[in-house]
């Protein structure tokens, strides 16, 4: 499904602009398939050939504005599944972003009053396609299973060759990510303790939960994987992992002054595009520690950008 590798890319105008010089971009909103971002590489692994085989039908649940229910139902379309998505909220008026793109690729919407409903509901409706002879498959919200988590150990291990042949002189890599369901910086902690990178510092950027719940989560997301999948155990407290949660603002996917900011000053300065609920407030994140620390001359600093630009244009 995904465009691999995606491209690592300078942005000399946004860190000149941030008094930042070695600033790069690794752009996972590039993946490809269905407008791409994070989630392509997840369900990459959850949606693999074997683990479809014999299903005739996909059931996943977000937000009105998912991009994993966007690319879950774009697979569902090329593969000629039927695909049911419990979202909480919507439809009102006509549909726009990624709620518009998940019609468009032909989905089922099911819909919750909020979020705490959607469990009790996939299951629910799991029963009912059960009933009516379906076979589906329920893919968890946000593809962030241990298999999920494959993806983005991969994207740790494609990350390191990219930043190794960079030949600039720096022996320390800070990288700013948007998190929620885990599953991203899980992989990523997988990746990068296999490797044993202690080299590679991880800032996860909370766009709902506590910063120690997402610690919590994506440390034992990796674990997971990496016993139940990979046979092996790994030790997630070698690789400098935090989780940061001052961005949230109102909530999510409420903007704040600074992922507008954030989000007017990706655009301008490197013409790239971010969305309201996760990229921008990642990016807030990273702009914040910048201004506040700026970076030493052996550091340099990688914002992955995961994607979810159909939801700017929601
Ligand atoms: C664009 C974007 N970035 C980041 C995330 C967070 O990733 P994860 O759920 O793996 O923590 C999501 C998922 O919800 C997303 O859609």
């Amino acid at each position: 499904m995904a465009n691999l590798p995606t491209p690592l890319v300078p942005l000399p105008r946004l860190g000149h602009a941030l008094g930042a010089g070695r600033l790069w971009a690794k752009m996972d909103a590039e993946t490809g398939f269905a407008l791409g971002g994070n989630k392509v590489r997840k369900l990459e692994y959850v949606l693999a050939p074997p683990m479809v085989d014999g299903i005739t039908c996909l059931l996943t649940a977000g937000g009105p504005q998912s991009n994993h229910c966007r690319v879950t139902a774009a697979f569902a379309a090329r593969h000629g599944l039927r695909c049911v998505l419990v979202t909480n909220g919507g439809p009102e008026g006509d549909p726009t972003g990624n709620a518009l793109l998940q019609r468009l690729f032909g989905a089922e919407l099911v819909v919750v009053e909020n979020r705490s409903e959607r469990a009790a509901r996939m299951e629910s409706v799991t029963q009912e396609l059960l009933a009516a002879g379906e076979t589906p498959l329920v893919v968890p919200i946000g593809a962030s299973t241990p298999l999920g988590c494959l993806g983005y150990a991969s994207a740790a291990i494609e990350l390191c060759e990219q930043i190794d042949a960079l030949d600039d002189g720096c022996t320390e890599t800070i990288v700013f990510s948007a998190s929620s369901s885990g599953g991203t910086l899980a992989g990523l902690i997988l990746g990068l303790a296999l490797l044993e990178r202690t080299d590679v510092h991880l800032f996860g950027v909370s766009a709902d939960a506590p910063a120690d719940e997402l610690d919590v989560v994506c440390r034992r997301l990796a674990q997971d994987a990496a016993v139940n999948l990979l046979e092996t155990t790994i030790d997630p407290e070698i690789v400098p992992f935090k989780s940061i949660d001052d961005q949230v603002g109102d909530g999510y996917g409420v903007p704040t002054p600074e992922s507008r900011e954030a989000t007017e000053l990706f655009g301008r300065q490197a013409g790239i595009v971010l969305d309201p609920t996760y990229t921008s407030k990642a990016a807030a994140a990273l702009i914040a520690h910048l201004r506040g620390h700026g970076i030493h001359d052996h550091q340099r600093c990688v914002f992955l950008h995961t994607g979810g630009a159909p939801g700017l244009l929601a």
